[in-house]
């Protein structure tokens, strides 16, 4: 690929050059420093998730979908290999495919092995030097497909590569059931954001949690090794290496939680004592047993899905599954270009 002036998606800033031009809108120090400073001054204490994945963190996660009671990952990659095949062949050929929060983009090779003639893949993270290395893994590993990088939360809007030119469709990937991760109302507005993205007949290939016997679930997100843990502490050392707090990881807990009422795992992170801790200067005061929240993780029923897909102008073309029914993968289709109006 030629390097061709400035790339007319430029966004914030530009970085990289010819193969390895990205979009570079990652979030910024401040803006981390803003989100935990607000967290922290809400009357429930508050984290985003977002947050969780720097180095440290990305590796913890990578662990934990390694575990025994994780059975998140194992099983959508099970439904994937059974299905890819059909999968690829209902996304079409020339589809310029997206993905949010690629990561190592692992489970998409499954799928770029399969497309016909791909009209790009577009791998959108905010770990930019992470998603940069597999950018340029991919692009070894797969020479005939224009590999596009993003780097940005992929909360923030996408403008289109010049390659969607040439797609006949466009299709999103998104995997690993971080849809899940979203209270009900902003999972709508990001399915309708899918949506726009995609253009109506556009395809959304997305992997979704089942709910399940609750004991299954606590184990998935409170691991025998602690690994999980870990992974929710790190926050505090992020927070603490990042913005100069003080958090001692020794006066918190993680704690999972199953919310009846909102069919969703909770985590938080549950303060042993009374204590003050400080961040960038400002003083959060804590009473034993208060918690900050730190992620939900929602488990749908199919029929919960395709009522919250259907308010984003999607409709629901397939739902494949394993045998226990853990977990699901399904195709979404835009039916509009936004919100459903009956909605
Ligand atoms: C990456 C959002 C799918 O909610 O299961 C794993 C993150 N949190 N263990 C999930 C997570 C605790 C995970 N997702």
């Amino acid at each position: 690929m030629k390097r061709s002036g400035l790339h007319p998606y430029r966004q914030r800033s530009l970085t990289g050059e010819a193969a390895g031009a990205h979009v570079d809108e990652a979030p910024d120090a401040d803006e981390f420093l803003s989100d935990v400073l607000r967290g922290l001054s809400a009357r429930r204490k508050t984290l985003p998730c977002k947050y969780f994945y720097d180095a440290e963190g990305s590796r913890l996660f990578d662990e934990i979908c390694e575990l025994d009671e994780y059975y998140v990952t194992r099983t959508e990659v099970g439904i994937l290999e059974a299905n890819v095949a059909e999968m690829a062949e209902l996304l079409g050929d020339r589809c310029l495919l997206f993905e949010y929060g690629s990561g190592s983009s692992v489970k998409t090779r499954l799928l770029l092995d399969q497309l016909e003639s791909p009209a790009g893949y577009v791998p959108i993270d905010i770990s930019c030097d992470h998603l940069l290395a597999t950018a340029d893994d991919l692009r070894r590993a797969y020479p005939e497909i224009p590999i596009l990088p993003i780097c940005s939360d992929y909360t923030s809007a996408v403008t289109l590569p010049p390659a969607a030119a040439f797609a006949r469709n466009r299709a999103l990937f998104f995997p690993g059931s971080t849809l899940g991760n979203f209270a009900p109302d902003e999972s709508i507005d990001f399915l309708t954001r899918m949506a726009s993205l995609v253009g109506p007949g556009g395809l959304v290939l997305i992997g979704e949690d089942l709910q399940k016997d609750v004991q299954v679930l606590l184990d998935a997100y409170d691991d025998a090794d602690g690994v999980t843990a870990a992974f929710n502490l790190n926050l505090l050392s992020r927070i603490n290496q990042e913005l100069g707090g003080n958090f001692r990881l020794d006066r918190f807990s993680h704690e999972a939680r199953w919310n009846e009422k909102r069919a969703r795992v909770e985590m938080h992170l549950r303060s042993e004592v009374d204590q003050v801790v400080q961040v960038a200067g400002r003083a959060f005061r804590f009473v034993p047993g208060e918690t900050i929240w730190t992620e939900s993780s929602h488990k749908f029923t199919p029929e919960a899905f395709a009522a919250t897909a259907k308010k984003a102008g999607f409709c629901v073309d397939r739902i494949w599954t394993d045998s226990k029914r853990y977990f699901s993968i399904q195709l979404l289709r835009a039916v509009t270009d936004g919100a459903d109006p009956e909605a």
